[in-house]
């Protein structure tokens, strides 16, 4: 049974105040005869971690993908600061300085770390001639920095990478290239404790820095460690919504489940 309370919406913004850095609104999108998306809202904002949790096949990734350029929803409105914009590429959300670290990664295996870091935004010594020394310099400091214990030498072709490790130099190049949404989808999920900890670390600092950042996990009680607000998606769309405080692990478990609402959904 599903107890529904629309007119209890703790999660939602007090009216008027705010304007979200990241929005989704009643977003579709489907594959084929799967209807991935089904009227999928979301927001963030700026200096606050939002997470997104749902569970497995609820849409996260794709919702994230259509805000980041990757899909183009077959309808819905994408909205950065209150204006709706159009994203045919991932080029066109680093234009509005919104970086993701996708589920599936996106990095270019025969490259190595720093060439994966800065691909596309080559630095350049010369017109033609790329800065090598810069570019590793700059992402060995962003490592340190994630304390990504990279053993190998900077120039190894990421390939031959842990799966940990490469999910490093996916968070370090989005933390570098960020200025307004940082979008992480799973970031945490192929870490071990220490590096876990680097990130969750990372995500303060960002927060700090007033850049919205959106987190998806399956771990909830790192999701209530670190976020300002939940938002729980469920068979593609919006089912509740949390601020800090307001939910616990089985809230949440409920919410995921579909024992639990307090959004009306389409
Ligand atoms: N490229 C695609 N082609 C076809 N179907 C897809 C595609 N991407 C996602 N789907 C389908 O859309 C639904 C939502 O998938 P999505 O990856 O967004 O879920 P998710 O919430 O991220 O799950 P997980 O927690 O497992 O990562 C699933 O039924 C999935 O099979
Ligand atoms: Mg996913």
């Amino acid at each position: 049974m599903t107890s529904t309370d629309p007119s209890m919406n703790p999660g939602a913004p007090a009216t008027g105040s705010r304007v979200a850095a990241l929005e989704a609104r009643s977003i579709v999108k489907s594959f084929g005869t799967v209807r991935a998306l089904r009227g999928a809202s979301f927001e963030a904002y700026p200096g606050e971690v939002t997470a997104l949790v749902g569970d497995n096949g609820a849409g996260k990734s794709t919702l994230i993908k259509a805000m980041s350029g990757v899909y183009s929803p077959d309808a819905g409105e994408i909205l950065v600061d209150g204006n709706a914009v159009r994203m045919s590429n991932p080029l066109d959300a680093a234009g509005l300085g919104i970086e993701t670290v996708y589920q599936d990664l996106a990095l270019a295996p025969d490259l190595d770390a720093a060439a994966n870091v800065f691909l596309g935004r080559e630095l350049r010594r010369l017109r033609f001639l790329t800065d090598q020394a810069e570019m590793r310099r700059q992402t060995a400091a962003s490592f340190k920095m994630l304390g990504v214990g990279l053993v190998q030498d900077l120039r190894v072709p990421v390939a031959s990478f842990s799966g940990g490790q490469r999910q490093s130099v996916a968070i370090a190049r989005a933390a570098m290239w960020a200025s307004h949404v940082i979008i992480m989808d799973e970031p945490t999920a192929a870490l071990g404790v220490i590096q876990t900890g680097k990130v969750l670390e990372l995500i303060d600092t960002v927060r700090a820095r007033g850049l919205a950042v959106v987190f998806v996990s399956h771990n909830l009680p790192e999701v209530l460690q670190v976020a300002d607000r939940i938002e729980v998606m469920r068979l593609g769309a919006r089912v509740a919504r949390f601020r800090r405080g307001e939910a616990d692990v089985d809230r949440l478990i409920a919410s995921i489940s579909g024992a639990y609402a307090n959004e009306v959904t389409a």
